[in-house]
């Protein structure tokens, strides 16, 4: 693997590669000392065209956990605000000898782009891109469900895939670069996904996705999944009204404090995820967020631990350590 740009080309070996790998990166995090020294030497380079909080400040604490130099590029505040193009401010970056570029940009496809034109001669991470994938959400998502079902189980996680579990995925699919690459990678490691969405935040084609698609959310809790995943209602890619109301978005596909009850007295073991940012009140309460179900800091946590790993694999080529 040279880059990594999306999970619909991850094999499952791969994949679990990369799982097994940030187990051990994560251990790395427990330490006094939570440094390696595996890519000393090395230029990790973070170019940012949209807005980040997680996946920016763990990108830079994975590379420097592993002894890189980090280049921190935002475009807010660059000269891409006086018009210079991807390909000028890439190169720009790379006459710094990086030897990888980890981007999010807001055009589907830049990643690709950068990573098959020549233009730079780097490993390229996809940090998201437009609506179309998030390949390291995903990953930290699928380490921390088998986390879950580690502690349940009392069993293993290292070498495991997801077979058998069951994946609720909730509300803006439309816009949604998460919903795609956790739908792509759940499926590669055996784990059943379903949708559920307003018809108006579903994009056309999901005939073709490997996911049921239901539009009832009580239903689909009903059936006790492993876990439930509230996707972020991306107000800022709407230029049109997609529900009528947030009071009702809410009430129909958000999880209530009413819903968190229903899971409760039911005695399901289904995880609360949410990829953040949230916006508490509408596609998730704050008592779904705060509950001991919920694996938002979790996630967050396992985010440094998988963009570790993802780092040390391209870098190094070396998945044995
Ligand atoms: N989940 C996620 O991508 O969060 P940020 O936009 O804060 O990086």
């Amino acid at each position: 693997m040279k880059h990594l740009l999306s999970t619909q080309e991850l094999t499952r070996d791969e994949a679990i590669a990369i799982l097994d790998t940030a187990d051990r990166m994560a251990e790395v995090g427990q330490q006094s000392v939570k440094k390696l020294p595996a890519l000393r030497g090395r230029t990790v380079v973070n170019l940012f065209f949209e807005d980040s909080t997680r996946t920016r400040i763990s990108f830079e604490t994975a590379a420097k956990r592993l002894s890189a130099d980090v280049i921190n590029f935002s475009a807010k505040g660059s000269s891409v605000s006086k018009g210079e193009s991807l390909k000028d401010t890439a190169q720009t970056l790379m006459a710094m000898n990086a030897d990888a570029v980890v981007i999010r940009h807001g055009t589907s496809g830049a990643p690709q782009r950068l990573a098959t034109t020549g233009w730079i001669d780097a490993a390229v991470l996809n940090a998201g891109d437009g609506k179309h994938e998030h390949p390291t959400q995903a990953l930290l998502d699928v380490m921390t469900l088998r986390q879950h079902r580690a502690n349940l189980t009392g069993g293993e996680t290292q070498g495991t895939d997801l077979e058998g579990m069951h994946v609720v995925i909730v509300g803006d699919i439309l816009h949604s670069r998460v919903a795609r690459s956790n739908m792509w990678l759940l499926t590669t490691l055996g784990a059943r996904v379903t949708f559920v969405a307003p018809p108006t935040l579903l994009p056309v084609g999901t005939q073709h996705w490997p996911a049921r698609i239901v539009f009832d959310l009580d239903e689909a809790l009903a059936e006790n999944p492993d876990a439930v995943m509230l996707l972020r209602v991306q107000r800022e890619r709407m230029h049109a009204a997609f529900f009528p109301s947030e009071a009702e978005y809410a009430r129909w596909w958000g999880l209530t404090p009413e819903r968190l009850d229903a899971l409760d007295r039911a005695g399901a073991t289904t995880a609360i995820m949410h990829p953040g940012p949230m916006n508490r009140g509408l596609e998730i309460s704050s008592e779904a967020a705060d509950s001991p179900r919920s694996t938002v800091l979790r996630q967050v946590s396992n985010g440094v631990a998988v963009r570790m790993a993802c780092l040390y694999l391209l870098l190094t080529g070396d998945d044995a350590q």
